[in-house]
């Protein structure tokens, strides 16, 4: 069996990892960092004249609880809903994509693309759309080399796309492009808060990066930015309040203070904002 096949039966078989387990106690999102990253997703909605959003890969529906506090309408997305067949609205997906399990191919000795199999070990020579995909947006260069074949990803969202009508949407994850691919793949393992090695047994999450720039050619107009960029233009600030405030209204400084402090989680260049916003140019 290839990789891919196991690590999906781990992750969404019937005995898998989200089957039995909550994000939240495994590992942390920009949704579990801080409501105002939800404040600012409402503010993209908001933007853009669109009272709805979808939340593909909802997770506990923590993102939906603050859009709805926001007054947006929400409709929470998980394993086994059926995603409607016409989607209006913002359509959101935080860190789904990233557990879309995928092909890993592996360069053998004579320097041919080979499939990896469920325990990592070499297979069948990659051929047909995925060997295209790799030639296309991950040369592998030297016997080793591994990658993570996107295109159930990018198949994936553009299964959402093609659904939209009077509407717009935005995956966000941690990924890279293709100048900066790694040599060898970023499949992980995450348990308990903690990275582990990803063996496709259902013990632990399995992830691997998003290829975003052949994510973003699956949309019309599709570009990418950096959660950074993206969430400054919204209006999110890791600015201190003045220490003025802490003495004449000591109550609002703290909270002034608390809110920077989880702004610069989510804008920090080497974690949350470091990750990419694919999205129709021009949204933001
Ligand atoms: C890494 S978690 C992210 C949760 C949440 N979006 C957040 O940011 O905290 C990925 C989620 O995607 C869900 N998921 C995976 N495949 C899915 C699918 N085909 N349809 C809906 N949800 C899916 C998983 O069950 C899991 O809850």
């Amino acid at each position: 069996m290839r990789f891919r096949q196991a690590w999906d039966d781990a992750l969404y078989g019937p005995d898998g990892f989200y089957r039995r387990e909550r994000p939240a106690q495994h590992f942390r999102t920009s949704v579990h960092a801080s409501a105002l990253f939800g404040q600012a997703i409402a503010r993209l909605a908001s933007a853009a004249g669109l009272t709805q959003v979808v939340d593909i890969g909802a997770g506990s529906g923590e993102l939906g609880r603050v859009l709805r506090a926001e007054g947006l309408d929400v409709l929470d997305i998980e394993l086994d809903d059926e995603l409607p067949s016409v989607l209006t609205g913002l359509v959101i997906a935080n860190e789904w994509l990233d557990n879309v399990p995928c092909e890993l191919a592996e360069l053998d000795d004579q320097g041919t693309p080979r499939y990896l199999q469920h325990d990592l070990t070499l297979g069948d020579v990659v051929e047909g759309n995925d060997l295209d995909w790799l030639s296309t947006w991950w040369p592998l260069a030297e016997p080793g080399d591994r990658a993570e074949i996107g295109l159930a990803r990018d198949e994936a969202w553009s299964d959402v796309v093609g659904r939209l009508d009077k509407g717009l949407a935005v995956a966000i994850d941690y990924g890279h492009l293709r100048d900066g691919r790694p040599a060898y793949g970023t499949l992980t393992g995450f348990r308990d808060g903690r990275e582990c090695a990803p063996v496709a047994d259902g013990s632990c999450d399995i992830t691997a990066h998003v290829a975003l720039d052949s994510l973003a050619a699956v949309v019309p107009g599709g570009t990418v930015i950096s959660q950074r960029e993206a969430l400054q233009v919204l209006g999110i600030t890791a600015a201190r309040p003045a220490y003025e405030l802490s003495r004449t209204d000591p109550l609002r400084y703290l909270s002034e203070l608390s809110a920077a402090g989880e702004a610069a989680e989510l804008l920090d260049p080497g974690g949350l904002g470091a990750f990419g916003w694919v999205l129709p140019e021009g949204l933001l």
